[in-house]
């Protein structure tokens, strides 16, 4: 029985060496060893001559060498297991072609505008001041000129948060407008202030295609000596150049926030139809887009600030309404929706 131990030992180490350059030679393999004139099956047929008392511990030995050549085959398999190979032994696939596209992420399209109005304020000198989205009766409301009973607070429906038991302490809210972190900023900074709230805002507001529980805002104040009305005016205009181009017209209409005096809302001609009326400037041929005016004396002083030797601006605006226009995003759910369809269509741009 030597030799046949023998023999199994060189058929293994026959085994093991043999390499395939491709599928052709795996089933040369398959035929040699394993097929039904292979020689496993050979070496399996000398189990006759193997006495019986030894045909226990062979049958071991001759089945575990079926096993190993069963395995290197399958080895040999898994090698070219997706991939064709021609008998020259060259690979079929062609690794000229491009590889699977990787989709990556963009910013989400009121990040960018978010963002580009940042940039053009800063150009101005503009700072940016961020603050809580939990806020306090006094800096969203009492401060900016709005005490408890007053009708205004009515402009903003507020998601108020439930008092503690015992009732003590401050009346908490979300923010209805980044003004209450112009509040902060008052209270915290000497004029010269000049700084720039982007930030998200909430309101008690059925969601619609027109409307939206929460909002983002860029509101800007501006106080120092000798600040007027024209550089409101002329700063806001410049904003609107530098994001919509040189060709936007501006008009400033009258209008009443309790935190500024005079207070005016601006709007800039349609640029979906260009002045010749559309759904989105409702046929008017212009778009509102903002909220401002010169700081009321009563906020000043409600932050130690001297009425008399300082004045100052504030503006607010509503960033899904700016890239409303910029891409003609038509209803404020798609910008929470998540869905990819829409959100893919701003790959690219920074
Ligand atoms: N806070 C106002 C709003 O949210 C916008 C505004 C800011 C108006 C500053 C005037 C001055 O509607």
């Amino acid at each position: 029985m030597e030799s046949l131990l023998q023999q199994i030992n060189d058929h293994k180490l026959a085994i093991a060496a043999f390499t395939a350059n491709n599928t052709d030679e795996v089933e040369q393999f398959r035929i040699k060893w394993l097929g039904t004139k292979g020689l496993v099956k050979a070496i399996m047929g000398e189990m006759r001559n193997v006495p019986n008392d030894q045909k226990k511990e062979f049958g071991q030995i001759l089945n575990e060498f079926k096993l190993f050549a069963e395995a290197r085959f399958q080895a040999l398999q898994d090698q070219f297991a997706g991939a064709s190979t021609t008998s020259t032994g060259k690979s079929a696939q062609d690794l000229s072609l491009p590889g699977d596209a990787v989709s990556v992420g963009s910013r989400h399209p009121l990040t960018l505008v978010r963002n580009e109005m940042v940039a053009i304020f800063k150009r101005l000198g503009f700072s940016v001041a961020e603050g809580p989205e939990i806020e306090d009766d006094w800096h969203n409301f009492g401060a900016m000129n709005l005490p408890e009973d007053h009708p205004a607070r009515d402009m903003q429906d507020t998601f108020y948060i439930k008092k503690p038991e015992d009732g003590n302490g401050p009346t908490w809210l979300l923010r209805t407008h980044t003004s209450s972190v112009q509040a902060r900023v008052m209270e915290n900074q000497k004029p010269p202030i000049r700084v720039i709230c982007p930030g998200r805002v909430y309101r008690n507001e059925t969601i619609s295609a027109r409307a939206h529980c929460f909002f983002h805002q860029v509101e800007g104040l501006y106080i120092d000596e000798n600040v007027s009305f024209a550089d409101l005016k002329q700063t806001l205009y410049f904003f609107v150049q530098e994001m919509f181009g040189k060709d936007v017209k501006v008009r400033f209409r009258p209008s009443y926030f309790p935190f500024t005096e005079p207070s005016a809302e601006m709007d800039i001609s349609c640029l979906i139809c260009e002045g010749k009326g559309c759904n989105i400037c409702k046929h008017t041929g212009w778009v509102e887009i903002l909220g401002s005016g010169m700081v009321h004396p009563k906020v000043l002083e409600n932050f130690g600030i001297d009425s008399n030797k300082y004045t100052g601006f504030a503006f607010g605006m509503g960033v899904e309404r700016i890239t409303q226009l910029k891409y003609q995003v038509n209803d404020l759910r798609l910008y929470s929706q998540n869905d990819v369809r829409f959100l893919k269509q701003f790959t690219g741009v920074v």
